[in-house]
């Protein structure tokens, strides 16, 4: 079955049981100041199961799209080193807003991983939450499922939350044995990280509201909320253990590959495998945030996209990829996509351009920052990179702290992270001395109002040589030039775009 069936029977499975078909919600969350990007299905639901507000159903089914790169859900670390975790992907759900709850959440579920999917029973094991006698009476007593294979977890594992404040609560997950040829444990045991049992569904009992000062408030009416991440299910239903050998990713990985050059190409395929994924991964959650119009820039979500942009292209370098590979990898992503998601198409141009620029205005630093890097790294002692270094990278180069942590974790070295954060400080007190420069401000309104404009950017050391309009010239102490970031495009692009 493709992911595509996969996500369509889902739907219709629950749409006949009476639920509400809900579209994914946009990745930056409506009106919710406490999340950086859409985390789960039930972000949008958020204010339904707190009772602040009310819908027209009380039951909904959803594909939603969600980013984990950032905040209490974070996979990005763990991208490229496990089968399993994504920075983008899609999570089915099933909703009740005080309507079913336990009962039917679990009876639905098991009825559709076994007899709608036909995943073998004998593969599923599940997890409660200790204190949670009620769900495990249901798995063993109503299901069937033999007391064994019933795993009671702490709060670590089954108590979910979708950040430090909002609904929450116990959950019970169920999971699915790849086979004793992949390394890892059953959950709960100590070998649990590995990619043997892997959780396919988490059924939450929506039954509190967690306030910031850390309290446990009873919703007003118990809710459903459950998530089940189709490249997950879909690695289970393709017969893979891995869910970059999923239709979802296949084409992208195959298309990146084609691009290597032939020296590589020539090496064991292995040996680029990690940083494939990566790269398919990356350009998956990139292409789907820019399309809900978020644009790399310094700070807030525009920074963790750079960073994810960044870290793909780091990877790229590493391949030997010809610049602008990762730009070029976006019309794969909506072929695969774009039939469930047809904004996707509207926005191609946009993504494209987007994803080049930010290659071109990183490339070069990019190379002379591994450059310094491989230097450095050949006169340190022991396993640590220096502070002054991962502060040199960032700041002259642009190379996010966690790119560095990348490259370090390859290379089985440390962060100091401590001098890091010294250097930082250190650089903020010369810039705050700094800005005190005299400018005469009554000297040319106009031009000041320039200067003023929030649009104004900082760009960082990252156009070797470029052409640009001046806009403004402002004399004084130190004399400022205002150029026109949009005119700061290399001349190719403009040309041919
Ligand atoms: N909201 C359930 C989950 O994300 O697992």
């Amino acid at each position: 079955m493709n992911s595509a069936e996969i996500r369509q029977k889902f739907l219709g499975y629950f749409a006949s049981k009476k639920h509400t078909i809900v579209p994914s919600s946009s990745l930056v969350p409506h009106s919710d100041p406490t999340l950086l990007f859409t985390n789960a299905g039930m972000v949008q639901f958020k204010h339904f199961f707190l009772g602040s507000e009310t819908s027209d159903y009380t039951r909904a089914v959803s594909a939603q799209c969600c980013v984990r790169a950032g905040g209490k859900h974070n996979d990005l670390d763990n991208v490229g080193y496990t089968a399993r975790h994504h920075t983008f992907f899609e999570m089915l759900g099933n909703f009740s807003f005080g309507d079913y709850f336990k009962e039917e959440a679990i009876t639905m579920a098991w009825d559709f991983i076994t007899n709608e999917l036909n995943i073998p029973r004998d593969r599923l094991t599940v997890t409660v939450h200790h204190s949670d006698q009620e769900s495990e009476n249901i798995w063993i007593k109503k299901i069937g499922i033999p007391k064994e294979r019933v795993i009671q977890c702490g709060d670590n594992d089954n108590f979910w939350s979708m950040g430090e404040t909002g609904p929450c609560g116990p959950c019970t997950e169920i999971f699915y044995d790849h086979g004793a040829d992949i390394p890892g444990g059953a959950p709960g045991s100590s070998e649990s990280d590995g990619d043997r049992y892997i959780e396919i569904w988490n059924i939450v009992f929506m039954q509190y509201n967690r306030t910031i000062d850390g309290h446990l408030h009873p919703l007003p009416m118990p809710s459903v909320d459950t998530g089940m991440g189709l490249e997950r299910l879909s690695a289970v239903m393709q017969g893979v253990h891995n869910n970059y050998e999923t239709d979802l990713f296949k084409e992208i990985i195959h298309t990146a590959e084609q691009m290597l050059p032939h020296t590589e190409q020539a090496r064991d395929k292995n040996e680029h495998l990690s940083s494939l994924r990566v790269i398919a991964d990356h350009i998956r959650s990139t292409t789907f945030l820019i399309k809900d119009n978020i644009t790399p820039s310094n700070e807030g979500r525009g920074y963790v996209l750079r960073r994810i942009i960044r870290r793909a292209l780091r990877h790229g370098h590493k391949l030997n990829m010809p610049i602008h590979f990762f730009s070029r990898l976006v019309p794969v992503v909506i072929k695969i996509m774009g039939g469930a998601y047809p904004d996707l198409k509207k926005a191609e141009h946009a993504i494209e351009s987007t994803l080049y620029r930010e290659e071109d205005a990183f490339s070069l630093t990019l190379n002379q920052g591994m450059k310094l890097l491989e230097k450095e790294l050949l006169s340190i002692h022991g396993t640590v990179i220096p502070g002054d270094i991962i502060f040199k990278l960032y700041d002259t180069y642009g190379f996010p702290i966690d790119l560095t942590a990348d490259i370090a974790r390859e290379r089985l070295l440390q962060l100091d992270e401590i001098g890091y954060k010294k250097c930082m400080a250190e650089q903020q007190e010369r810039s705050r001395q700094s800005s005190k420069f005299d400018i005469d401000y009554n000297q040319n309104e106009q031009q000041m109002e320039i200067l003023r404009d929030k649009s104004s950017t900082f760009l960082e050391v990252t156009h070797g040589e470029t052409e640009a309009q001046i806009i403004a010239y402002i004399p004084g102490e130190k004399d400022i030039l205002v150029l026109d970031k949009n005119s700061l495009l290399p001349r190719r692009w403009r040309a041919s775009r």
